[in-house]
């Protein structure tokens, strides 16, 4: 197979894309929702062609191909031994997040997510006519976030039913260790919650020195209480295809998600499933290509925070492609609006529950087109 260009930035105008669509009629640099702007794997491009080319696209369920795909995988890269009927088959996980809520305890019952975080885990329990209840990350020393444990004690709720985990975690880049991961399900234990782990992000690891640890490695106890979140979207950019599935291995929680999805989510699209059985079985070197252009991209943004930006701070960035960025110290009164008034579209920090002033930068593309949006940030605040 021939490699893919990650110099190169297909013209996505036109095509319906969420993220260049709105700002097609401004010269803004759109550096928002987490989508990548490079090439598929050729591969992927290649089965999804010749799925194109049977020509009979037909309701299609969950079939051997992909339900292999998903298990060899989670042998493989998670080591977990799962079963075809634990796997719940979704269009995509923002459906997840709501359904994981409806389905945990009664409306009224409460839900605990930490902040800031992807903005449908803030939602989700609001649409469900769940109580919400968020605790803070906190900063540690070295730059890194993690959980406010004394903060979680002392928010949790007698009513609360689910906690949502975000690891690797959505937008401040953190992959928990396992003793964090283990204080976690000791808390969920204690309080009786299920635990919700969405961990789409986490074939996208920058930092060597670190691996990511999937709740279910965590045993028997881990595994009686979670909803684990998973799809090929993230890693190999394939939203538009719509194809996510969540791995529960309770089958009481299965049951009570499956009653949840009832009427709502029906059939998986064909191509979805084409596009995750060619990612999972295929795409590897797609994404061990990628990986070193992620890694350099975020090189280049903490060396120019470092040298031209020391006012804008950043935590330490372990995984995703999208660099939290913190600009309070320019007292900004519309950060979004002032950036895309400079020909740069960020993402809004409040909606992701934190204060004024924070913004994403998403860095899944060419380093020429970080180095520009850099340039434009750069220029914005001299
Ligand atoms: C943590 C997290 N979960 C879920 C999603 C969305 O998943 P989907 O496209 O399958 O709805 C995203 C997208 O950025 C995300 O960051």
């Amino acid at each position: 197979m021939q490699h893919t260009d990650f110099t190169h930035t297909p013209d996505r105008n036109h095509t319906g894309s969420l993220k260049w669509q709105k700002y097609q009629d401004r010269e803004v640099l759109p550096m928002w929702v987490a989508d990548m702007d490079f090439l598929s794997a050729p591969e992927i491009i290649q089965d999804l062609r010749d799925r194109v080319d049977h020509g009979v696209f037909g309701y299609t369920v969950p079939y051997t191909e992909a339900q292999n795909a998903v298990l060899d995988y989670l042998k493989r890269e998670h080591h977990t031994v799962a079963q075809a009927d634990q796997l719940c088959w979704l269009p995509g996980l923002v459906q997840g997040l709501n359904l994981v809520c409806r389905a945990a305890g009664q409306e009224g019952d409460a839900v605990m997510v930490n902040t800031p975080v992807y903005p449908p885990f803030l939602s989700a329990p609001v649409f469900s006519n769940r109580k919400r209840i968020t605790s803070e990350l906190v900063e540690m020393e070295d730059g890194r976030y993690t959980f406010d444990r004394e903060g979680m004690e002392a928010a949790v709720t007698p009513e609360t039913q689910l906690f949502i985990l975000c690891n690797p975690h959505n937008p401040v880049g953190r992959v928990f260790d396992r003793d964090e991961l283990e204080w976690l399900l000791d808390f969920c234990e204690k309080h009786d919650l299920w635990i919700c782990s969405d961990e789409i992000h986490c074939d996208l690891i920058l930092d060597e020195q670190v691996t990511h640890t999937p709740i279910l490695t965590l045993g028997e106890r881990a595994a009686q209480r979670s909803i684990v979140f998973l799809s090929a979207s993230k890693t190999y950019n394939l939203p538009g295809l719509a194809c996510a599935y969540a791995v529960i291995p309770n089958p009481e929680i299965r049951a009570a998600f499956q009653k949840a999805c009832r009427g709502i989510i029906t059939e998986v699209n064909c191509f979805g499933y084409a596009g995750l059985i060619a990612a999972y079985t295929k795409g590897e070197p797609w994404r061990q290509e990628m990986l070193p252009v992620l890694r350099e991209n975020l090189r280049l943004i903490e060396k120019t925070l470092s040298e031209k930006l020391p006012k804008v701070k950043m935590p330490k960035m372990e995984a995703t492609y999208l660099a939290w960025m913190d600009f309070r110290a320019y007292s900004l009164e519309n950060p979004v609006a002032y950036f895309e008034e400079r020909g740069i579209g960020l993402s809004n920090g409040m909606d992701f529950g934190a204060p004024k002033g924070f913004l994403r930068f998403n860095f899944g593309c060419s380093t020429e087109r970080v180095q520009q949006g850099l340039d434009l940030i750069c220029d914005a605040l001299a």
